[in-house]
């Protein structure tokens, strides 16, 4: 008996040809680079076995409930999985797949891009060659914050956390101090890193990055009081998600000199409005949520999330489950 799966977007080469090549299955697929519309996807997981999505799709108590009980396997082309329901995934005995590791080292390069791009104003300086702004070598111009010498502080130091601290070292950082649920040690000890509250991290870095899990405890977490304590000289980056930030109290923090800059790879929506009011900020950078878009971790991290899928449908371990 052939199983249905659906999947939520067009996925990159490799793993579409793989999926191609699934046996014991019909997969019927939104075949768009675009979003699948609600309705869509509400019609195209009602009785499905499996599903692989995207973190665009929420995947909630509705869709949930539309598959109805086929549904063994959600398989998620992400790291990240505050886009599922998890507690009603669990209730109902459904495996996740999700995609782990492959994209570590690309998120990491991002990030570091993204930080040189905020504390160098790099966007701002491209801006002023092309407008004409740009009249002489100038010594008090265009001056920003440089990595040598300065405090980084890792909030959430995960394999992604660990990966953006090795990359920044060789920048001349002087120190590295870490928070996030638990000490961890071994990671730790790999960049010399020290673990302090939230609190002692915000108020002693020159640059602080985001880079934990979105969980009830860091939806939020970077507001008014995380702001203040930040240094005026200091610069804020998040490539986590949107929400572990209050947006309002950012826009705050960068209007007002509370803090230097920010960098943003993930905002609160996605996309964000042309007309937001961050957008016109000299001192925020954003991008759109491109932290492990390279052509090579795309196509691996859809290698891993067909066979997630498969291999969770054929009953077989999935190279990388969720552990719910
Ligand atoms: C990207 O944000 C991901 O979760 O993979
Ligand atoms: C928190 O996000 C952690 O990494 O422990």
């Amino acid at each position: 008996q052939l199983m249905k799966v659906f999947v939520t977007r067009r996925i990159p080469p490799e793993g579409q040809k793989l999926l191609s090549q699934a046996e014991n299955c019909t997969v019927q697929q939104w075949d768009s680079d675009d979003p699948v519309p609600r309705a869509e996807l509400l019609k195209g997981v009602a009785g499905a076995h499996g599903l692989l999505c995207l973190l665009s799709d929420k995947i909630d108590q509705e869709v949930l409930d539309t598959a109805g009980p086929n549904l063994k396997v959600i398989s998620t082309l992400s790291v990240g999985f505050d886009h599922l329901a998890i507690n009603e995934i669990k209730t109902r005995g459904i495996k996740v797949g999700y995609t782990p590791d492959v994209l570590t080292e690309a998120t990491a390069e991002l990030s570091v891009a993204l930080l040189l791009a905020t504390c160098r104003r790099l966007p701002e300086a491209i801006q002023e060659v092309k407008s004409g702004g740009w009249k002489s070598w100038s010594p008090m111009w265009m001056c920003g914050y440089g990595l040598s010498n300065s405090t980084v502080g890792i909030i959430g130091l995960g394999r992604i956390g660990l990966a953006i601290a090795q990359r920044l070292k060789p920048f001349g950082v002087k120190k590295f101090l870490y928070t996030g649920r638990q000490p961890r040690p071994e990671s730790a000890t790999e960049v010399n890193a020290e673990y302090v509250s939230c609190e002692k991290l915000t108020e002693d870095s020159d640059f602080v990055i985001v880079s934990c899990s979105l969980i009830p405890e860091t939806e939020g977490m970077c507001n008014k009081d995380f702001f203040q304590r930040m240094k005026k000289t200091s610069v804020f980056i998040n490539i986590s998600r949107g929400s572990a930030v209050n947006q309002e109290d950012l826009y705050q923090a960068l209007v007002s000199g509370q803090i230097a800059a920010a960098g943003l790879d993930v905002t609160t929506p996605e996309p964000l409005p042309t007309t937001h009011p961050l957008l016109g900020l000299k001192n925020c950078v954003i991008l759109p949520h491109i932290g492990s878009a390279t052509y090579s971790t795309r196509n691996t991290m859809s290698v891993l999330a067909v066979n997630n899928l498969l291999r969770g449908l054929a009953g077989q371990e999935m190279p990388s489950e969720l552990k719910l």
